[in-house]
């Protein structure tokens, strides 16, 4: 049974003063909701017209559904009396809870234990309660109930709910089901969501979020359902400055939002940055077919708004559709000589709704034209109502989404009602029905896209669980340079280093690597060994005692109390492009896995881009172009390009990695050396940190 199925419900503190919560949710339901309504207050006999109730058990017959607005603290008990009535789900609209403090927190959790222990589901709490248009259940304390329609909403934030059926009483845009979440100590976005994809009356599904209780869940669901419905999320919280006490570089830059754009870029969302924006896009779901492509027609009485809209237009990644000849052919014979026949396609200031109508119908009627925009300002022999009914009429006939922007302020707004009435979007500015119109492209694109399964690698596992075994024996979590071993027991090619802690042993490993070498410093307590001193590169075996002992000395000298834990010989690895690659774990969303080029594209233009662990080879790939400085990577002025390839396919094994071993909470290979094409890469430094168990 889901929270919409109550066939009765109880508002417990359903209060006798009119202007208090609970009395709110009781008139509420009353003037929408035919089902049994029990009203709980132990001071009152009857409150407006029914029967009350002094507790829910005392209700002779069985309750669904209890709506619970009395102050937090006797929220438990009421619970309890619902547990013992057998209700199934509570609302519980209250504040006082997580959101203030630790004691709210407590008190949240002993709710959680006793719907727990009566198999109960919650809803909040300190929610705005929910609505749903079909079943007539309001149980929200809004001043105005909604309009029936097929947008399917959700909000964490309760003061948005309300401003949003205000805003949209006012704009008769109309919903099918309105959820407030809440504190979510129960059911969250996950559960509603699949609500709301169920449901036969929602077309469009709308999000605000700040944050999700299960991120690995929420993809799984929304991968399915924006396959068949537009999701749209508006998640607060953009501007993070996303640096996090951590000393890598990957940590640093992967701010809990760059977590959820790439959530939301794997699942098929769509995501906005305005309530504007939310509401534009959800109009165009809500009235319009998906265009089947791209290519857009603008109408226009007026020259300015066309050249503006085509720019936004192609801004945006929309292109201008080029007609048929039979299209043209009739826009010749049906527009004055003055008008432009071509896209965008001028009807001139002097219109009347028949020029606008012998244009439509001939954009409509062309297959090289997905969608049509038609913009019209108020000019003196234009009629918006008479062109906005044409609009309505044929628009209706096709299955071609059609958006208008009926620009200007009182001269127009009969036309847009006209336009409202019959589901037509319109947008007060041409940059927003474009804006509107990809979005919708998008969301074509969306249900055509496929999730392939990640690749897996034959890997070493065992040599993982050792290196870690054996880590966590002398109570480490920091890796050295067996951080390299577990790079190369999943496959990534590693630059082979041996620490070394005498001259000898320097040129015995330098003897086995194979000259030349480079030999660094290795101290926890020294981050730029090159300026010290205490790097060398390219060292020949006659000089590999004098600069063993030359680092040696260098390091005293300049860092006297640091503390030396060797020397580590290394290969000279050939010239190539430096990159970094890591990964680092977010306690709510999982792990994150982070590309971009090394030096200044990553530490000061922040060039790099995430993905969600598990990665498939279309993620990869789409996290290695997405870079700014993709380019470089392909190969610039006649240079080689690089490995991609071998990019692509050491993410995809970093995925594999930290899916395998949950326990690392951070990877940063910095350098990743990738070099020309077919030649692959070599990781020369890497940082990885395991989880402190508790
Ligand atoms: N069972 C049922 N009703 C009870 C009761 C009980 N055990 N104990 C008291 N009541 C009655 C009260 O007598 C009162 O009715 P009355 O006005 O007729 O006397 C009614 O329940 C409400 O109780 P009251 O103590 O007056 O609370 P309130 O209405 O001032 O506040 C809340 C209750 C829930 C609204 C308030 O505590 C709260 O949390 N407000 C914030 C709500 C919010 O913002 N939520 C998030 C939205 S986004």
């Amino acid at each position: 049974m889901t929270v919409f199925d109550a066939k009765s419900i109880a508002i417990v503190g359903a209060s006798r003063e009119g202007n208090k919560v609970g009395h709110k949710i009781l008139k509420n339901l009353i003037s929408s909701y035919s089902g049994s309504i029990y009203p709980i207050n132990p001071n009152a006999s009857e409150i407006l017209g029914i029967a009350c109730y002094p507790n829910v058990k005392d209700i002779p017959n069985s309750v669904d559904m209890a709506v619970i607005a009395v102050p937090s603290k006797i929220v438990p008990s009421v619970l309890e009396d619902c547990g013992v009535k057998n209700v199934k789900t509570a609302v519980i609209i209250s504040s006082g809870f997580k959101e203030t403090g630790i004691e709210g927190a407590k008190l949240e959790k002993q709710c959680i234990n006793i719907a727990k222990k009566y198999n109960m589901q919650i809803v909040g709490p300190n929610c705005f309660g929910v609505i749903d248009t079909d079943s007539g259940i309001n149980t929200t304390f809004a001043s105005q109930s909604p309009l029936k329609g097929n947008i399917g909403f959700m909000s964490q934030s309760g003061a948005l709910c309300a401003a949003i059926l205000d805003w949209a009483s006012t704009e008769k845009v109309g919903f099918s089901k309105f959820i407030s979440l809440g504190n979510k100590a129960d059911l969250s976005e996950n559960d509603f969501l699949q609500i709301l994809y169920d449901d036969p009356n929602t077309k469009v599904i709308l999000i605000y979020i700040e944050g999700l209780k299960d991120g690995q869940g929420f993809i799984k669901l929304t991968r399915r359902i924006t396959k068949e419905k537009p999701v749209v999320v508006l998640k607060a919280g953009r501007t993070e400055s996303g640096a996090r006490a951590v000393a890598s570089h990957t940590g640093t830059l992967a701010g809990s939002d760059n977590a959820y754009d790439a959530i939301f870029k794997q699942s098929g969302i769509i995501r906005v940055d305005s309530s504007e924006e939310l509401f534009d896009y959800a109009m165009a779901f809500s009235y319009q077919p998906l265009p089947k492509g791209n290519r857009v027609a603008i109408i226009t009485n007026a020259g300015g708004p066309g050249i503006i809209a085509t720019d936004a237009c192609e801004k945006k990644g929309l292109r201008l559709a080029s007609f048929k000849r039979k299209t043209i052919d009739s826009l010749k014979e049906n527009l004055p000589s003055a008008a432009n026949i071509y896209n965008p396609v001028d009807v001139l200031g002097d219109a009347t709704h028949e020029r606008f109508a012998s244009t439509l119908e001939s954009l409509m009627n062309d297959s090289n034209v997905d969608s049509v925009l038609v913009l019209l300002t108020p000019q003196a022999m234009t009629d918006p109502i008479a062109v906005a009914n044409t609009i309505a009429e044929i628009s209706s006939k096709y299955k071609k989404p059609v958006l208008c922007s009926f620009m200007g302020g009182s001269a127009v707004v009969p036309g847009i009602d006209v336009l409202k009435e019959n589901n037509i979007p319109n947008y007060s500015y041409p940059e927003r029905a474009a804006s509107s119109l990809m979005s919708m492209v998008i969301q074509k694109r969306i249900t055509e896209q496929e999730y392939p399964n990640p690749k897996i690698f034959d890997v070493d596992k065992e040599t993982v669980k050792k290196i870690f075994s054996s880590a966590r024996s002398e109570n480490r979590v920091n890796l050295g340079l067996e951080a390299l071993d577990v790079l190369k027991a999943y496959g990534i090619p590693i630059s082979k280093s041996i620490i070394v802690s005498n001259p000898k042993d320097a040129a015995k490993a330098a003897d086995e690597i194979g000259y030349p070498v480079a030999l660094k410093v290795v101290s926890p307590d020294i981050l730029h060994k090159s300026d010290i001193g205490a790097v060398i590169t390219n060292v020949k075996r006659d000089n590999i005692i004098k600069s063993y002992n030359q680092i040696i000395n260098k390091t005293l000298k300049f860092m006297p109390k640091a503390r030396i834990l060797g020397v580590l010989v290394q290969e000279m690895v050939p010239d190539g492009v430096e990159i970094i690659l890591g990964s680092t774990k977010d306690p709510q969303i999982g792990h994150l896995v982070m590309f971009g080029l090394g030096g200044i594209y990553v530490e000061i233009l922040k060039d790099v881009s995430f993905g969600l662990a598990p990665l498939n080879e279309k993620i990869a790939e789409s996290m290695i172009s997405n870079i700014k400085a993709y380019s470089l990577l392909k190969g610039v002025r006649g240079e080689k390009p690089y490995d991609i390839d071998s990019i692509s396919d050491s993410l995809l094994r970093v995925s594999q990695l930290v899916t395998d071993f949950p326990e690392i909470v951070e990877i940063d290979i910095n350098p990743l050396k990738v070099f020309e094409k077919g030649k692959r890469c070599k990781a020369i430094d890497v940082r990885m940190i395991l989880e402190v168990k508790k």
